[in-house]
């Protein structure tokens, strides 16, 4: 088969010559990345998963047994928009640019990068969980969103191969050769080095550092640079499934411990091989304030530039009434010698946090739904969003300690207090001992419920996985 033929796309690659050649030069690479840093052991089993194969409604979701070596990596772009103007910043009202404008390529490569680095990082950082997934249902939802992760590299790399010349190749070569959690060579941001060791990592993970995704590819699907724009709105019908898999999974995890205190009418659910609602909280407190850090500082002179450039704009820019955001002001906590105080920054410079308030007000109706779920079963118990303060380590709050009401701690404080907090190595080794791998059609592990509903309308007692072994 070709490579055109191989690769399902609506950019015309049989006709484009150029990005052909280099897709050809950079998919060996690839294969190696996947091969090397993909889920490890399970590359010979066959795998129930959604291919996309056109960008058409009901097209682009294609369900089949396909093995993850051959899923077929496409290039999507949501369908163009007729006469689309640049939405917002100084370029306001102008024609949207098919090209990239000169004058702003460093940092339109700087964003598709940065994007770009974070969907190899978290195959990279999920690809041990095969080995402890609690159902073949699970590990097909795992494979699911890896495989997905891979063709949003694909979907950044299109851009860098298509409108960055030698530099954007470059680009996607370095893309595959750094790696999450590395000492010399790091992936770029911070969340998408954490280790991601247990099953309740990757539902916390998917729930809300896939849902910083959603915020940064909102953003970026404003952008005047319509390539990009179009790109990341293709994205964004596949991150709502990785979100999916973070909220129902972790709702599963509480309502296993709430049916066996019911059950058993012992609040220890330890004691019974669950996982216990302090420490889902404990999950919470550090993948919230982690996936906090990825919005960038309160005060940003790079985000102002983003906006002003016209390439990155705010959650539903058309929904906003001003698109110049020159005169408006937004405030900040700031910290002097006289301790906190409040400040009004101008609203270009605080883009950052306008987009970290959407995300936070999104992540409050997920914990909502958890909180709702808890008080079916009766139990006096509810799951909070940590103060946007609490354990950060970028922006104004970065240097200073919090506790997770977003009071100051001391630095003694902190300590002593920490575990409290965040997951503990008591908790990790908890949850840890409970990863034991239940590969068996209709099983299940005793710590999660079963999903309310199967894949595509089938059971959970259906084959999701078809392992060759
Ligand atoms: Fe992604
Ligand atoms: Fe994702």
């Amino acid at each position: 088969m070709s490579l055109y033929e191989k690769i399902p796309n609506n950019v015309n690659l049989s006709s484009d010559k150029r990005l052909l050649r280099a897709l050809e030069h950079w998919l060996p690479n690839y294969m190696k990345w996947w091969y090397d840093m993909g889920p490890a052991g399970f590359q010979a089993d066959q795998v129930y998963l959604r291919t996309a194969v056109s960008v058409e409604p009901g097209g682009w979701a294609h369900f089949d047994y396909v093995k993850m070596p051959d899923y077929r990596w496409g290039i999507f772009l949501a369908p163009p928009e007729k006469d689309r103007i640049v939405g917002f910043g100084d370029s306001y009202g102008k024609r949207a640019w098919q090209e990239v404008p000169g004058e702003f390529r460093n940092m339109l490569r700087r964003i598709i990068v940065t994007q770009g680095d974070t969907e190899p990082a978290s195959v990279e950082q999920q690809r041990l969980l095969g080995h402890s997934a609690p159902s073949l249902y699970d590990l097909r939802n795992l494979f699911q969103v890896n495989v997905e992760e891979g063709r949003h590299l694909w979907a950044m790399v299109y851009l860098l191969h298509s409108h960055f010349g030698r530099d954007g190749r470059e680009e996607t070569e370095e893309l595959l050769e750094r790696r999450s959690g590395s000492s010399d060579k790091p992936r770029i941001l911070g969340a998408f080095n954490e280790p991601i060791d247990d099953w309740l990592s990757f539902f916390m993970f998917t729930t809300f550092t896939d849902r910083d995704g959603k915020y940064q590819l909102l953003a970026l699907a404003e952008s005047g640079f319509d390539p990009l724009s179009r790109t990341t709105r293709f994205m964004l019908t596949e991150e709502a499934h990785h979100m999916f898999v973070g909220e129902s999974g972790v709702g599963r995890v509480v309502q296993r411990a709430c049916e066996l205190m019911r059950e058993t009418k012992d609040d220890d659910v330890r004691r019974h091989g669950a996982i216990d609602l302090e420490a889902v909280q404990r999950y919470i407190n550090l993948w919230f304030s982690v996936s906090l850090d990825l919005f960038g500082g309160e005060i940003s002179s790079n985000a102002a530039s983003f906006f002003s450039a016209g390439l990155k704009g705010r959650y539903k820019e058309e929904a906003c009434e001003d698109h110049l955001a020159l005169d408006g002001h937004y405030r900040v906590w700031q910290h002097g010698p006289e301790g906190w105080y409040q400040e009004d920054v101008p609203l270009r410079n605080a883009m950052n946090e306008v987009l970290r308030d959407a995300y936070i007000a999104d992540c409050e109706n997920t914990l909502g739904r958890w909180n709702k779920m808890i008080q079916r079963y009766g139990i006096p118990f509810e799951l909070r969003l940590p103060d946007r303060r609490f354990h950060r380590r970028i922006g104004l709050y970065g240097s200073h300690h919090f506790d997770p009401q977003g009071r100051p701690l001391s630095a003694e404080q902190w300590e002593a207090r920490r575990d409290e907090f965040l997951p503990g190595e008591k908790d990790l080794a908890y949850v840890k001992n409970l990863m034991v791998p239940v590969h068996e059609i209709g099983q299940i592990a005793n710590w999660i419920s079963k999903p309310a509903h199967g894949i595509k309308g089938l059971p959970f007692e259906f084959e999701y996985v078809r392992r060759e072994q």
